[in-house]
């Protein structure tokens, strides 16, 4: 089954809306008319009003960092989903490493954010992945069975076809240390496997499971080129222009 690769660029708490502009100024040019990919930037939340209109009409879409899983509430500092489909965004990260190490995301969090996306036709980008200690004491298997059970909990095999999975060990994530290629599509099989167990073969052969972590213009063909990766959430290398449009076209 083909899969269109999808190649996100994920830009964390950096740029002001000015910053985010100039960005797009400088990349349009480099990666017009590629359609290999499809191609998401996630600003910060202050920068999707000025990245928005700067890439309507081009190849690129336009996703949130995180959301609330509520439509709209008293939730002071959050971002709804209602707020995201206002503003033109289609994708949402849900569950990045950040948000569950530093907000107390939970597994239980992450399920009903992964509801909301698809109650509101946002592309969900599911992060799961395992930490250090995780790998070191063999547990990688039994962490991303269970995070990825545990978002997919009452997910319809007809809702899940909309649903994009990044494959982000933490332990890679701005460290300069990538998973191998093989550890990665290792990683990869191994989630597939779960989803086809959870939703079938078919779903499963056609949801996009991305990889991140340390994903350089340097070793993005490698990873690219393994069958099971069907793209990169990139964070650091995603801020320059040059280095996110060389990942784009690996
Ligand atoms: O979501 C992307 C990410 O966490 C990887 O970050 O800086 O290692 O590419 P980085």
């Amino acid at each position: 089954m083909s899969r269109k690769p999808l190649i996100a660029a994920n830009w964390k708490m950096y740029k002001t809306p000015a910053q985010a502009q100039e960005f797009v100024s400088a990349f349009l040019p480099l990666v017009a008319g590629h359609d290999r990919d499809e191609i998401v930037l996630c600003p910060s939340d202050t920068s999707l009003a000025a990245v928005i209109p700067a890439v309507a009409g081009s190849n690129i879409a336009v996703g949130g960092q995180n959301m609330h899983f509520a439509d709209e509430g008293a939730y002071t500092g959050e971002t709804s989903p209602l707020m995201l489909n206002a503003i033109g965004a289609t994708h949402i990260l849900i569950g990045h490493s950040e948000r569950r190490q530093y907000f107390n995301e939970t597994d239980e969090m992450v399920n009903k954010k992964l509801a909301t996306a698809l109650k509101h036709k946002l592309t969900p980008i599911v992060c799961i992945g395992e930490v250090l200690a995780e790998r070191e004491a063999g547990h990688t298997d039994e962490v991303l069975r269970k995070q990825i059970t545990l978002a997919l909990t009452g997910v319809t095999p007809e809702d899940a076809e909309a649903i994009v999975v990044a494959y982000e060990p933490v332990w890679a994530i701005g460290t300069g240390k990538t998973a191998t290629p093989e550890m990665a599509a290792e990683a990869h099989l191994l989630i597939r496997s779960e989803i086809a167990r959870r939703l079938g073969r078919n779903i499963a052969d056609s949801i996009r499971i991305l990889y991140g972590g340390s994903v350089k213009p340097d070793n993005a063909t490698a990873l690219l080129n393994q069958p099971e990766i069907d793209g990169a959430l990139v964070g650091g290398a995603s801020l320059d222009p040059n280095s996110f449009a060389k990942i784009v076209k690996y």
